[in-house]
């Protein structure tokens, strides 16, 4: 056994014992109920089960939960899928998932918000030029893996939500 504990979405939790070969994913899912993060290839191959890391000095960036151990992450602060809706109100990210039906089973979708959400944070510190955007946000979601391909979907969602705010993602 091994002490954890953590921030999710802004609550600490813990410490606790938990087993030391008790993945990130299996902790979310089974002892915190939090089921948005999902398993898929659960061999850090397709990002289905990414959450989000807060560094202390404001950046922030996605990592797998299904092959790291839960114990990793102790000390850490992480936003999930269930961290993205502010009382009920969807993100702007999420409603615009939704708008351009990005998803379809729904599986990789949280992997592919929270890395959109990541993108979305570091656009608003360093705005990229309009001509590099589409080349920014393919890097940024590359990786993710969709098995119902709807990568061109969940690429204009991120798009449309980028160009709707230009004085805060884009260079002027
Ligand atoms: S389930 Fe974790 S990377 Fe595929
Ligand atoms: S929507 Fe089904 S795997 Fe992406």
């Amino acid at each position: 056994m091994t002490k954890l504990a953590l921030t999710v979405n802004g609550r600490a939790y813990g410490p606790r014992d938990v087993r030391a070969d008790l993945t990130m994913n299996d902790f979310l899912r089974e002892y915190l109920g939090m089921t948005g993060t999902k398993f898929g290839c659960g061999a850090a191959q397709c990002l289905s089960c990414a959450v989000i890391v807060d560094c202390p000095d404001g950046t922030s960036y996605t990592v797998p939960t299904c092959a790291v151990p839960a114990a990793s992450f102790d000390g850490k602060a992480i936003r999930t899928m269930e961290g993205h809706a502010i009382n009920g109100e969807l993100s702007v990210l999420q409603k615009a998932f939704i708008k351009h039906f990005a998803f379809q089973c729904g599986y990789c979708t949280a992997g592919f918000l929270n890395e959109s959400q990541v993108l979305l944070e570091r656009l608003a510190k360093k705005p990229v030029a309009r001509a590099d955007l589409d080349k920014t946000i393919a890097e940024a979601l590359d990786g993710h893996l969709c098995r119902c391909t709807g990568y061109i979907k969940y690429h204009e969602a991120v798009r449309e939500v980028i160009l709707a705010d230009p004085a805060r993602y884009l260079e002027t």
